[in-house]
């Protein structure tokens, strides 16, 4: 079974990449999108983006971190597609899943599922752009209005030449509304022999066994459970604790510590606090917490009340 960290734009970035690839084994992470209308992006953004690039292309605990690309022009996917693999992306994902209203006004993410033939030129390009050992793989959702479309996207990702396909079991006006359709991934996959990972609402190990069993997937992705529970994807491979609320308290420090010196600490307190919107979903004790930092503008002021 592979565990992939899912990519969540202004949540899970370089920081928050290193901390859970620290606490337990992940098999992929994906960066934030890189959104891709009309130029190539100088290192710097990529950079920034994927500061793993200084390092490989790897988090610390050697976990590869490939960088996302979201834009409707193939030629302009591709070109960024080489830029971010010279740089030493260890391959690229392409997202058709995004439901933003600005996104897909600029027709970009889950609005290109309406027409397969566009995802079948971007994969294409972008394939042939990436050097070949190194993998391209896309995300998608059921559909945009409706799952009609579910099979054809899928076939036209595959025939582009991805090796992976990730399908978050949603459409896009369902937005992250429960439930999942898992069952709906089960069926796509009986139509294309790429290797398919499940994702959505995978919340603890229960979730887990069930999406893979219902799926028909050995691969899940999680996002939002592993927020919650930071060591979700010991959870799930070892049947390991939750890991107790002291160490949660922990690992928001060293996050403040990570970002402290970098260019981000302006968003820092947002962030953290964002953390805590999903740690209270799993402990108790982050209500509490919350509520005293909630106001709070200093970082100091708010890991001093973090601080076990
Ligand atoms: C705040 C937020 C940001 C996200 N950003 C991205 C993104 O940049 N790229 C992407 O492919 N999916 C993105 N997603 C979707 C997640 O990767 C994932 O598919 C979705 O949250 C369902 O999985 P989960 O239930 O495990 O969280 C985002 C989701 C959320 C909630």
């Amino acid at each position: 079974m592979k565990i992939i960290l899912a990519p969540m734009e202004g949540v899970v970035d370089h920081a928050m990449r290193e901390l859970l690839t620290a606490s337990g084994h992940y098999d992929l992470c994906i960066t934030e999108f890189v959104r891709v209308v009309d130029q190539v992006y100088k290192p710097p953004y990529f950079h920034k983006i994927s500061p793993e690039l200084r390092q490989g292309g790897k988090t610390h605990a050697g976990t590869p971190v490939r960088v996302q690309l979201l834009g409707q022009h193939p030629e302009w996917m591709a070109e960024n597609a080489h830029v971010a693999t010279m740089l030493g992306s260890p391959g690229i994902d392409i997202n058709f899943g995004c439901p933003a209203k600005t996104v897909n006004r600029h027709k970009g993410g889950a609005v290109l599922l309406q027409e397969p033939e566009t995802l079948f030129k971007i994969v294409t390009k972008v394939r042939e752009a990436v050097p070949d050992p190194l993998p391209v793989s896309a995300k998608m959702r059921l559909g945009y209005e409706n799952t009609d479309l579910a099979v054809d996207c899928a076939r036209a990702i595959e025939k582009g030449g991805a090796s992976m396909l990730t399908i978050h079991a949603r459409t896009k006006i369902e937005g992250y509304r429960p439930p999942a359709h898992w069952h709906l991934i089960n069926d796509i996959r009986q139509h294309v022999s790429l290797p398919i990972v499940a994702n959505g609402d995978i919340w603890s190990r229960a979730d887990a066994i069930k999406c893979r069993r219902v799926s028909g997937c050995d691969d899940i992705m999680i996002g939002r459970g592993a927020l919650c529970l930071p060591n979700l994807v010991s959870v799930i491979r070892e049947d390991a604790a939750p890991l107790p609320w002291v160490e949660v308290c922990q690992l928001l420090i060293q996050y403040a510590a990570f970002v402290r010196d970098s260019k981000a600490r302006g968003y820092l307190p947002s962030r953290i606090k964002q953390w805590f919107s999903y740690l209270k979903r799993q402990y108790p004790e982050a209500h509490t917490v919350f509520e005293k930092i909630k106001r709070l503008r200093q970082l100091d002021e708010i890991i001093a009340i973090i601080r076990p």
